[in-house]
Formats: C-alpha cells, sequence, structure tokens
C-alpha cells in the first residue's frame, strides 16, 4: 500500500488469546493448557504482504488458523471485512504433499475449494483448472494427475491454484517455501509476487527465513510465546530491530560490553508456554531484564519492551 491512501482493513484480530487443554485428571479435566496465544491485537490492509515471523512453537500458525477462521479463539474478536466470507481467504501451507489430497486428480485438487462452495459443473470446474493451471506455470496436460507425481515445487504450484480458485481477497502463506530447493523457492516466491499485482491480493507471509520476509513484505510482525513483541515496516525493522528479542533472531546483536550491559543474550531454554511468565516473557533470556521488566509488557509504538528506547539511545553511543 501506498504511503497517503486511505487505510482498508481486510482482517483485524483484538486481544486474541488461544488455549489448547492439555493432560487430563481421573475426572477428564485438563490438567493445564497450552498458551499458544496471549493477547495479540494486529491488523491486516488489502493489498499488503505482511510477515509473520519467529521460532518454532511460537504461534505462528495458531495465529494463521484465528485468521482463517478455522479456529475459535478463547477469548477476542477477528474482524474485518474478510472475516465474515469464507471464500475471501484461503491458505497455502508449507507441505504441499501432505495438504493437497493424494486421491484426487490435480483438476479436482486445484477447484475442490469452489466445489464445495458453489454449484458449477464438471465443465466449468475442469475450466477454471485450465485457467488456474496457465496462471501458475502447470500445464494443462498435467491436470488428470494425482499430486505425488508432481515435484516438490509443482505441487506448491498446484497449492497456489487451489488457494486462488474460490478468488480469495486475503491468502494466508505458511512456510510455503521452507520445503523447496533454493531455485524453485525463488520461482514461487516470484509467482506469488506477479499473481499479488495482478489480482490485489492480500498475503500474510509466515516465514522462518529473514531473508524472504525481507524480499516479500511491507511489514513485519516478530512473534515470541504468543505475543506480538515487535511490528513495524520490515525495511526498518529488519535494519533496526528494537526489541531484544528481535536482535537475537536477527543476530544482529550489539555488543554493549562496555556500557556494563554484559553479555547479550543468556542461554536458557525457551520458556514454556504451559506457564507464562507475569511480567516480560523474554526476561529469563534477556541480560537487558531489569525489576521493571517483571510488570507486564504493552506494545506501544511497536515494541513491547519497556526499555526499548534507552537502549536504542545506548547502541546509538
Ligand atoms: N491443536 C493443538 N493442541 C495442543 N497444542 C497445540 C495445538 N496446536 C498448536 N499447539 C501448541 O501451540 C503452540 C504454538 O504452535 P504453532 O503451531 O502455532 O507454532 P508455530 O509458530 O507455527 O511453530 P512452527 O514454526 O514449528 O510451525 C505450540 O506449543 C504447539 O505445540
Ligand atoms: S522488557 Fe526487559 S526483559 Fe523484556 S525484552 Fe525489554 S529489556 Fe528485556
Ligand atoms: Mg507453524
Amino acid at each position: 500500500m501506498s504511503a497517503g491512501k486511505t487505510r482498508d482493513t481486510v482482517l483485524e484480530l483484538s486481544d486474541i488469546s488461544v488455549r489448547f487443554p492439555s493432560g487430563s485428571d481421573w475426572l477428564g479435566r485438563p490438567t493445564s493448557h497450552v498458551h499458544a496465544l496471549n493477547g495479540v491485537d494486529l491488523d491486516v490492509q488489502r493489498g499488503e504482504t505482511l510477515g509473520i515471523v519467529g521460532e518454532s512453537g511460537c504461534g505462528k500458525s495458531t495465529l494463521a488458523q484465528v485468521l482463517l477462521g478455522l479456529l475459535q479463539p478463547s477469548e477476542g474478536l477477528v474482524s474485518g471485512a474478510a472475516a465474515s466470507d469464507e471464500s475471501a481467504l484461503q491458505i497455502v501451507f508449507q507441505d504441499p504433499q501432505s495438504s493437497l489430497n493424494s486421491r484426487m486428480r490435480v483438476w479436482r485438487v486445484i477447484t475442490e475449494p469452489v466445489f464445495a462452495r458453489q454449484r458449477k459443473s464438471t465443465m466449468e470446474l475442469r475450466r477454471l483448472a485450465v485457467e488456474l493451471a496457465a496462471k501458475v506455470g502447470l500445464r494443462e496436460e498435467t491436470l488428470d494427475r494425482y499430486p505425488h507425481e508432481f515435484s516438490g515445487g509443482q505441487r506448491q504450484r498446484i497449492a497456489i491454484a487451489r488457494a486462488l480458485s474460490s478468488d480469495p481477497d486475503v491468502i494466508v502463506l505458511d512456510e510455503p517455501t521452507s520445503a523447496l530447493d533454493i531455485s524453485v523457492q525463488a520461482q514461487i516466491l516470484n509467482l506469488l509476487d506477479e499473481l499479488q499485482r495482478e489480482r490485489s491480493l492480500t498475503y500474510i507471509f509466515i516465514s522462518h527465513d529473514i531473508s524472504v520476509i525481507s524480499h516479500m513484505c511491507r511489514r513485519v510482525a516478530v512473534m515470541y510465546l504468543g505475543q506480538i513483541v515487535e511490528i513495524g515496516d520490515a525495511a526498518s525493522l529488519l535494519a533496526h530491530p528494537r526489541h531484544p528479542y528481535t536482535q537475537l533472531l536477527l543476530g544482529s546483536v550489539p555488543t554493549l560490553e562496555e556500557d556494563g550491559l554484559g553479555e547479550f543474550i543468556e542461554e536458557t531454554e525457551l520458556p514454556s508456554n504451559r506457564r507464562l511468565p507475569s511480567g516480560c516473557f523474554f526476561f529469563d533470556r534477556c541480560s537487558f531484564a531489569t525489576e521493571a521488566c517483571r510488570q507486564p509488557q504493552q506494545l506501544i509504538d511497536g515494541v513491547r519492551c519497556c526499555r526499548a528506547e534507552e537502549l536504542a539511545l545506548t547502541a546509538a553511543g
């Protein structure tokens, strides 16, 4: 979205929490909960690519499921133009091997989301599959094959065609290229780029890979233990991360030993999402932690760290 254009929110999450029950006692009651999302506020603007990064288990896929309406949050509200419209939202998963129905011919796989929701004749569905196959660079004569007969990259093209079939506004891409070779990755990213321009699609792009995020996204949200700890313009966030966790993630840890701040990061275990810390969730791993950090941290001006401003000043010298 260009600067100056009015904001057009397609999806909005307000204070979303998701807890999964875990274990059970003799009465079948859960003995604990996994706190997968903990108070997530997020808006998605029409036409943008919003990146979501964070290490394994931080809640990225859970967030995707909530955005898609596939998972009811324990708390909070999902709203926005696309929220009430199933066909407006689609997803492409990391592993097209397991996400595509292996017993269906490719043209059926591609048109499945449409078949499920609209009354279309076989001929109409077939025609749609041919059109979408061409869009994603699949040859028409491959449409009668089965997904397992394709390479990883081609399967991901099938998954993208499938996602496009209901003419969605928003596509969630959950690690769409992580399982692919580098050269194939680039082809798929280019394809996604092209399709976005052509169809004014909104992408929510989940990835571990910072270089992919930096290539694809205008805005990026960094997640830690089910919270957004930093969010903002991708270029400036990646060049000047403000949250100590983002700095760790990007490997751009400032050396502040001479200022007496000591080693940046303690080698500690990831805190468990079964028992959340009461203050800053990053407390145990952050060596900038002080008493003030024992208070719950709010996301202020795009960063969830009460020391962010002070640390930036220190780093700037
Ligand atoms: N259906 C479920 N039942 C119980 N726990 C779950 C369920 N789905 C996810 N979790 C837990 O919630 C937390 C967040 O999981 P999620 O899959 O959202 O993480 P992620 O960031 O997508 O990780 P990855 O990068 O490995 O895909 C994890 O601790 C996970 O084990
Ligand atoms: S609030 Fe404190 S513990 Fe948390 S990231 Fe900031 S400095 Fe570190
Ligand atoms: Mg995931």
